[in-house]
């Protein structure tokens, strides 16, 4: 059970509420930099010659994308929220906050140094999202232990003696993603089938430990909290946790089907991707039973449409990411972009959307500053159409791509195919970036504009403990 909403608000305290200001605006930023990056990639598929300069490349400006989207925007946005729900949670302030402030500046030290070394043609091989250079990679392993001790410490002076399940999730994942940190830079990993073995490890735990993890802390508080009623089961949201942990570290080998990994190690990871579906559908059951009969207020509200897409993609993407695994489906789906296409599902569909709900939910709540409710709303329908525009033509282009192959077409063939879906793809992807500029100007408006722009707020409604 959480604090009661009044320790909650005795809590709150101005270095906090500037620390989930600080946290937004530098997520933002981030945001903004590395989908303008995404953006100019999608339009290189369709028009290859588009500024061909070393430094405008595909290949330098990818893990530009990738690293600067999970390390510099969500991890930071999704931190920024941890911080404010594990305090708030705890009913106590955050304890030793100047750590949170380093971990802030290790984040962006990082995803700054990342960037201009991965430009410059500096990187640590094509492991994905392990492109930076080891001593990049130390500073937001920093950031992690930091950011760690300030929630456990903050935990640790909780005022009641059960650790609400929001922290569970939350301080799990910095705890997973240290190991899993420190696993990916061990040297003698770092070659021949090993290699393999620890990068799909760390490639889909870095999606499964992380970013999951921190968008269900985020939900199991935001939810209750703006919904104004408990979070329906606590016992699903336990059972979806440990699930979680028995099966997630082991899928990560299904990138690598047809690989020469040991046929019973991906055999191995098809059947725990299969049990997946045992924490996807816990959650998902959860968060849709406590939703159950409040539609009226997710309509009145600008975050919770936000988060509701958000649970609604974390179905979505798990569930598809299931099926993908399996053999006879990988055979036509390995290495085309429908994988992208998933990608995208997961970390924009669910996990940027929880995040976006959760700092339009619980940021106006800090600052008393609200968004304009215009932006608030193209953003929301900008982003879900484009997403969902995207998903569906990468889908679509990479089914195409990965039957050509199949038939033994020339190579051509699958790109012909696939091109006007690359053509939607970055349709879709405009779309988004403009939601992101909405999205900015609505930063502004909860952080440095003017107060109360409107009065009694759908968002803010809902004053009720979690519990
Ligand atoms: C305007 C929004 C965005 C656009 C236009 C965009 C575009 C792209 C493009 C063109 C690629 C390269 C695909 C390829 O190699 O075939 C890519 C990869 C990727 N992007 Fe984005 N992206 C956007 C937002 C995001 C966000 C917000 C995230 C995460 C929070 C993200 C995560 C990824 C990941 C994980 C990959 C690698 C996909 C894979 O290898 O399966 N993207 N994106």
């Amino acid at each position: 059970m959480a604090a009661s909403d009044a320790s909650e608000r005795a809590a709150e305290r101005d270095e906090d509420r500037r620390l989930f200001v600080a946290y937004t605006i530098s997520a933002t930023l981030w945001l903004l930099l590395t989908t303008a990056v995404g953006l100019l990639l999608s339009f290189k598929f369709p028009y290859p010659d588009l500024a061909t300069s070393p430094y405008l490349s595909f290949g330098r400006l990818r893990p530009i994308h990738t690293n600067g989207t999970f390390y510099g925007f969500a991890s930071v946005a999704l931190t920024g929220i941890a911080f404010y729900v594990v305090a708030r949670a705890s009913g106590r302030p955050l304890w030793a906050p100047k750590l949170a402030w380093a971990a802030l500046w290790c984040f962006n030290i990082a995803a700054l140094a990342g960037s201009v070394t991965l430009d410059l043609g500096i990187n640590n091989g094509d492991q994905e999202y392990r492109e930076w250079v080891w001593w990049v990679t130390l500073f937001f392993l920093a950031a992690l232990v930091l950011s760690l001790i300030a929630l456990v410490g903050t935990v640790a002076r909780r005022a009641e003696s059960d650790i609400y399940i929001s922290n569970w999730y939350l301080c799990g994942a910095y705890i997973f993603t240290i190991i899993l940190g420190i696993t990916a830079i061990l040297p003698w990993y770092q070659h021949g089938l090993g290699q393999v073995a620890v990068q799909g490890f760390y490639m889909h735990n870095a999606v499964g430990m992380w970013f999951t993890f921190l968008a269900l802390g985020t939900l199991y508080y935001a939810l209750p909290k703006l919904l104004n009623r408990p979070i329906y089961s606590y016992a699903l949201g336990v059972l979806g946790f440990w699930t979680n942990l028995v099966f997630y570290p082991v899928i990560g080998a299904h990138h690598f089907e047809f690989s020469p990994l040991p046929w019973w190690f991906q055999t191995l990871a098809i059947v725990f991707s299969v049990g997946m579906l045992v924490p996807v559908v816990a959650g998902t059951a959860n968060f849709a039973l406590t939703i159950r009969g409040r539609w009226e207020r997710v309509r009145r509200s600008y975050a919770l449409p936000f988060l509701v897409v958000g649970v609604a993609y974390y179905f979505l993407g798990s569930s598809q990411g299931t099926v993908e695994a399996l053999r006879s489906l990988q055979a036509v789906w390995h290495l085309t972009n429908f994988t992208v296409g998933h990608s995208h599902a997961t970390m924009y569909g669910f996990i940027t959307f929880v995040a976006w709900g959760g700092i339009y939910g619980l940021l106006p709540r800090v600052t008393g500053k609200e968004p304009n409710l215009l932006a608030a709303g193209l953003h929301f329908w900008l982003a879900l159409l484009g997403v969902t525009l995207y998903v569906g033509s990468l889908s679509v282009g990479g089914t195409l791509q990965g039957l050509d192959w199949l038939h033994g077409d020339p190579f051509i063939a699958s790109v012909e195919a696939a091109s006007p879906f690359w053509v939607a793809r970055a349709v879709g992807g405009s779309m988004m970036f403009v939601a992101h500029l909405c999205f900015a100007y609505n930063v502004y408006w909860m952080t440095l504009g003017r107060r109360a722009v409107h009065a009694a707020t759908p968002a803010a409604a809902g004053a009720q403990p979690a519990r």
